[in-house]
């Protein structure tokens, strides 16, 4: 777990290795609305809690921006992002730039109090960029150039536009080091945006190849690793190596992979392109990027993030609504959202993480899902606290009037009125503030991990064995069962530290590394309990099948093999649980591993055409425990078999709360906040074993916490 000062010294440390002079962290402000207000007039004395809005003067006339300050000021807002979109109104035209708007839109702010986040504007060139330089624009996945005219259209690697971005953020940066009121920056706008996350143009092509010759130094291991001999695709030269467009056949496992890795890389690589001239141009400022907060797979956001500040996403729960209604029952929903948060925190190893955009109303663009309930929009920003966040920016001041989001609604109407969220936005900020700096930079408290796998998603999507097997599906469910078990859960990889979980859960671990395997058996070596899915050590590192039988090299650690991997379709297979799992059979949806234990105990046995066979096995292995999920269960089941494990791993921390009520702790060295959030319509109570005093909400008494619906608790421990 990190302490306070663990983590001021960690971050410290990841700030000095990043060549900053001041340790940000440190001069970090005392905790107070006057004070945070007071710090906002200058950065270099640190910067205040970050409450605020996206706003956007480029879109607003120019006489009401002081109306705006004002009225941003009066809501306890501490801080505004503005600019990430205005690359037009900047640079005009090719080299001839103009700050003057933007610098009287920042004094104007400043004058009221609030900082200012700077968006460095690459995620939209203007027309005069895309018109001359048109090698910049993105080639999708069917080989066709995406056209300007939205954003998120270019190419990771073509040089041009990396050049006129980086140019235009050093112009930005040196113009604004020292403006009073700016504190920090936002590069670009959510890197891979779908739905074209990824560029196959010529640039990307060479790119690609220069990254291969980096990485395997030689033709030979190249051609080994991928087994190019296959279909007689054996490279002579760096330049024939192709990349993945459609090509009548099916790409090479191997290429593919390497190819999701690059173009990850690519946009990474750009990112801290823009971050090392941040940090020689402004060393007083923070430096983040924005993530679409709901988890995808399409960037490997630990590199993206190496060397920034903190991490910051973008949440918005009702998309869950508008593209997954099936999925939006308040349970499920709450829990995806969760799943971001949790990813976003662990990025960074568990530091704070900002909300960079939280919805504010109707959130659409060509359609619009509906006003979130009265208690939601509190709700939802409570829950990005209750999972790390420090801070949240209200997506958007207003409501724009024109432009592809005219449905997305601000905490204006398109009126300028305020919106009818607006009141309870306000008493939200208050109430998030309320925690100080101190609790919104506590520790999140996590006694059980997921593994989230950037190369098993990736490897699993060209060859996912059963056309409907989804590595985001299976991550969801996992993670839906572990983490309502309100044990705290990390979202992490296996190659990081998971000494400190009593367990850790593994859906769809198609690739495992050496290093993973070394670490996973240490791990349950030494006491940790293990819970891997189907489809678990399939492939190597370079997407090639192991050479061992399944589960490759977790044979040991899981205590079985797997005596034939089977697709399911039409097929009805059962599966029978052991008494030591009891419960109703299961049904088995689209994967049976038939697992033959060596040590292992059998939990549960097929019924049907494999009847008999072991599902799911359990292995004393050292000090620790490894199952083994061999079929891919139904919902229900699954929830339950995990949940059993959970209990006997000696977690601590499980308070038994009502479905769609979760409880969340962070904690500092000296005090512990638990976080109770209702995500059901319905009043629902939670018994509340300890001493707490409420830090928010009002329905503690006796021992229990009563929520009306959507409501939420904030409960110090005393
Ligand atoms: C985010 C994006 C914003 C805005 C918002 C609402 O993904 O960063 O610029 O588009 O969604 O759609
Ligand atoms: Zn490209």
């Amino acid at each position: 777990m990190i302490t306070r000062r663990g983590f001021v010294g960690r971050a410290a440390a990841v700030v000095t290795a990043a060549g900053v002079k001041l340790p940000i962290w440190e001069k970090a402000l005392p905790i107070g609305e006057d004070t945070a207000r007071g710090s906002a007039a200058d950065a270099r004395s640190g910067w205040p809690l970050l409450l605020g809005a996206d706003y956007y003067p480029d879109q607003t006339p120019e006489n009401l921006w002081e109306e705006d300050a004002r009225m941003i000021a009066e809501a306890g807002l501490t801080n505004v992002r503005v600019a990430e979109f205005a690359w037009g109104l900047l640079e005009p035209s090719e080299g001839k730039f103009d700050f003057a708007w933007l610098k009287r839109s920042v004094e104007i702010l400043h004058r009221h109090g609030i900082a200012v986040i700077l968006g460095t504007p690459s995620a939209a060139p203007p027309p005069w960029l895309s018109s001359k330089y048109a090698e910049i624009l993105l080639v999708n996945k069917d080989g066709v150039t995406v056209q300007p005219g939205g954003r998120r259209f270019t190419c990771p690697s073509n040089q041009t536009y990396r050049r006129l971005s980086l140019n235009i953020a050093t112009e930005m940066a040196k113009t604004f080091a020292n403006a009073p009121g700016v504190i920090g920056w936002q590069i670009d706008n959510e890197y891979t945006l779908q739905p074209h996350a990824r560029c196959y143009c010529k640039y990307c092509r060479e790119g690609f190849q220069d990254w291969v010759k980096a990485k395997y130094r030689t033709l030979d291991a190249v051609n080994e690793k991928w087994g190019t001999v296959f279909w007689s695709q054996t490279y002579t030269d760096w330049r024939q190596i192709p990349v993945p467009l459609p090509s009548n056949g099916d790409p090479n496992p191997g290429l593919v992979l390497d190819y999701d890795r690059y173009q990850s890389h690519a946009c990474a690589s750009s990112a801290e392109e823009q971050l090392a001239m941040l940090r020689k141009q402004c060393p007083k400022h923070f430096v983040t990027t924005n993530q679409v907060g709901a988890p995808l797979d399409t960037l490997n956001l630990r590199e993206m993030y190496r060397n920034m500040d903190f991490v910051s996403s973008d949440n918005y729960p009702g998309f869950a609504q508008v593209f997954m209604p099936a999925l939006a029952s308040p349970e499920v929903m709450a829990s995806m959202i969760a799943l971001g948060h949790d990813s976003m925190r662990c990025v960074k190893g568990g530091k704070p993480f900002l909300i960079m955009e939280e919805q504010a109303g109707k959130a659409g663009q060509s359609f619009f899902a509906p006003q979130p309930h009265p208690g939601q929009l509190r709700l939802w920003a409570f829950q990005a606290v209750a999972h790390g966040a420090m801070g949240v920016n209200y997506f958007r001041w207003d409501s724009a009037r024109f432009g592809a989001e005219e449905y997305w609604f601000g905490m204006l109407n398109h009126d300028r009125s305020k919106s009818i969220g607006f009141d309870e936005m306000v008493r939200t900020v208050k109430e998030i503030k309320s925690l100080g700096r101190e609790g919104l930079e506590a520790s999140y408290v996590a006694e059980t991990a997921v593994s989230f796998d950037h190369d098993s998603s990736w490897a699993l999507a060209v060859q996912p064995g059963n056309s409907k097997l989804s590595y985001m599906a299976q991550l969801i469910a996992w993670y839906g069962s572990v983490a309502s078990a309100n044990t705290g859960t990390d979202v992490i990889h296996l190659d990081e530290d998971l000494s400190k979980y009593k367990a850790v859960f593994a859906p769809l671990q198609y690739v495992v590394s050496e290093k993973q395997a070394e670490n996973i058996r240490n791990y349950v070596r030494n006491g940790g309990t293990l819970v891997a899915g189907f489809r678990l050590g399939v492939k190597d590192e370079s997407s090639q099948i192991v050479n061992a039988p399944l589960p490759g090299l977790l044979r040991d650690v899981m205590g079985v093999t797997v005596k034939d991997p089977v697709p399911v379709y039409t097929e009805r297979i059962g599966v029978k649980f052991a008494p030591r799992l009891a419960g109703a059979d299961a049904q088995c949806a689209l994967w049976a591993d038939l697992l033959k234990p060596e040590s292992a105990a059998v939990l549960a046995t097929y019924t049907g055409a494999y009847e008999g066979d072991a599902a799911i096995t359990m292995n004393t292995f050292g000090k620790g425990q490894a199952v083994y999920v061999g079929a891919d269960l139904d919902a229900t089941s699954l929830a339950r078999v995990l949940r059993t494990v959970l209990a006997t791993s000696g977690s601590s921390l499980t308070i038994q709360a009502p479905r769609g009520v979760e409880v969340t702790r962070r904690r500092t060295r000296d005090k512990e906040w638990v976080f109770a959030l209702n995500h059901t319509p319905e009043d629902q109570k939670v018994s509340m074993p300890g001493k707490f005093s409420a830090v928010v909400g009002n329905g503690l008494s006796d021992g229990a916490l009563t929520l009306r619906g959507y409501d939420l608790a904030v409960l110090e421990k005393v």
